[in-house]
């Protein structure tokens, strides 16, 4: 079955979708964002700046739907951008078709975390030009977001203090990937 990786921005869901489809030859990884973007032919924040969020809230839909529906009994592992599961519609399809694990952090963790990636590729964080302004805009979002992540996962895996390696572990010890497929 498909396995979906949910979580807020900066919670490991590209980094670890490639490690587990690394660790399982027989899966494939996809991101959601990246399909998003070769779809339209342009960046995220592109398609934010040039045809707004309601554009990007439908291309991500639509995308989900062509790569979860043909793929239902596939090996695909697909991470999914920070607010697909915001969507009914897209919560629908991953409960669906794919098995969901959420991959949980906490403010503190992701606001470190994010510190050292690409602000700008995130339009949501538009405007976070200090550490302290980037907490107020996770806080805020993830405020409003954690209850639905929570309700839409069949796994819950807490991030908080842990490494690469035994996330990796946790994540291949549960039932919807540890067949090993
Ligand atoms: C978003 C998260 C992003 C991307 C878009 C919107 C969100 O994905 O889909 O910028 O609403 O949280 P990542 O979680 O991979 O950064």
């Amino acid at each position: 079955m498909t396995v979906c990786l949910s979580g807020f921005m900066g919670s490991g869901k590209s980094f670890l979708g490639r490690a587990l489809a690394d660790a399982l030859p027989a899966r494939r990884f996809i991101d959601l964002d990246a399909f998003i973007e070769e779809t339209a032919g342009k960046s995220i924040p592109d398609i934010f700046r040039e045809e707004g969020e309601a554009r990007f809230r439908a291309l991500e839909q639509d995308c989900l739907e062509q790569l979860l529906v043909p793929a239902a009994e596939g090996g695909l592992i697909l991470s999914l951008g920070g607010g697909t599961m915001m969507a009914p519609a897209c919560a629908g399809l991953v409960r669906k078709h794919a098995c969901c694990i959420y991959l949980k952090a906490s403010e503190d963790t992701l606001v470190e975390r994010l510190l050292g990636t690409d602000l700008p590729g995130r339009p949501l964080l538009e405007g976070a030009t200090d550490a302290q302004a980037l907490r107020r805009k996770v806080r805020a979002l993830l405020q409003a977001r954690s209850a639905t992540y929570e309700a839409c996962a069949d796994a819950v895996i807490q991030t908080d203090g842990r490494t690469a390696d035994e996330l990796l572990a946790a994540l291949l010890s549960l039932p919807c990937l540890s067949a090993g497929i």
